[in-house]
């Protein structure tokens, strides 16, 4: 398996088509599966992820609600969307859009959310429940990368996972997911001494830190497997060009494996919101959960 790229794209078709199958057969029954958007602000990056959500869902026949709120708008305002959103019975998931608004204690909204809607899994009760080990909705992209890494490894047992950036929407999430698959687990950060020693010594480097280029090529071995969540835009003599964590072009002539940007996680992140939301609703009718393995 030399050089070989992890095509997120293809393992995210494969999600959304077996997501597409299970709200089909809902449908026979009446049900149709919808998720509330809530974006704040007019962030251009978060406007092209929440379309890009909306657009998703659509195709696989999740319907989709859309509230977009002024940079303005108080905390207040925003947790009496989150009340009303969460007494309606015909929405089975709630996204909002983070980074919210300075005036917006973004913990304060996010545990107002019912955790059976929170398609996110940063609700308190679910990030507990992950830490138990026995967690029903997971952070998408945490998810996605867990899912990228099963297609790659027969086995992720006793592997040397090396996560970089320890965020609550995909460092911390999937250190407690690799945990799970009895990864030994490393955390670095900004503050952590020796990126370059902990890359060399890793079997998977995930890299989520929105630094570009953080992690060079040489600094990664040859049997390394390497998911770049970061995507950065970044202005080049070639104009406005998008940029992982990781140096590709040169980490592609060490590594094992590698997930490109775009391309690799980005597309996971998206699919794993669908399977979310189509695991909310079942969950909230007291429905089984489809292929909760998420073997692909
Ligand atoms: N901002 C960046 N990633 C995410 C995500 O996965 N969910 C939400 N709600 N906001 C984000």
């Amino acid at each position: 398996m030399k050089h070989k790229i992890i095509d997120g794209r293809e393992v995210a078709g494969r999600l959304r088509a077996r997501v597409a199958k299970e709200i089909a057969t809902l449908a026979e029954e009446d049900i149709k599966p919808c998720l509330a958007t809530i974006l704040v602000g007019d962030d251009s990056a978060s406007h092209v992820y929440v379309r890009n959500k909306i657009t998703a869902c659509g195709k696989v026949g999740i319907r989709s609600e859309h509230y977009n709120l002024p940079n303005s708008v108080s905390e207040k305002e925003l947790l009496r969307l989150i009340d009303k959103l969460n007494e309606d019975e015909g929405i089975d998931g709630i996204l909002v859009q983070l980074p919210l608004p300075n005036q917006i204690a973004a913990h304060a909204v996010i545990d107002l959310i019912d955790p059976q809607k929170d398609v996110d899994g940063f609700h308190l009760i679910n990030a507990g429940k992950l830490m138990r080990g026995n967690a029903e909705l997971v952070p998408c992209t945490a998810l996605g990368c867990l899912i990228l890494l099963r297609q790659t490894f027969s086995d992720l047992s006793g592997k040397r996972a090396l996560i970089i950036g320890r965020s609550n929407i995909v460092g911390r999430p999937l250190s407690l997911l690799l945990l799970h698959e009895n990864c030994t687990v490393i955390m670095a950060h900004s503050r952590t001494v020796n990126i370059e020693e902990e890359c060399r010594r890793a079997d998977i480097v995930v890299a989520a830190t929105g630094v570009p280029k953080l992690v060079k090529g040489g600094w990664l071995n040859s049997d390394a497997v390497v998911l770049d969540v970061g995507i950065s835009r970044v202005e080049t003599d070639a104009g406005m060009v998008l940029m992982g964590d990781v140096e590709f072009q040169k980490a592609i002539e060490h590594v094992k494996a590698i997930s490109p940007v775009p391309g690799g996680v980005g597309p996971m992140t998206i699919a794993c919101l669908l399977y979310n939301t189509l695991v909310a609703a079942c969950r909230r009718r007291g429905l089984t959960v489809p292929d909760k393995t998420l073997d692909l």
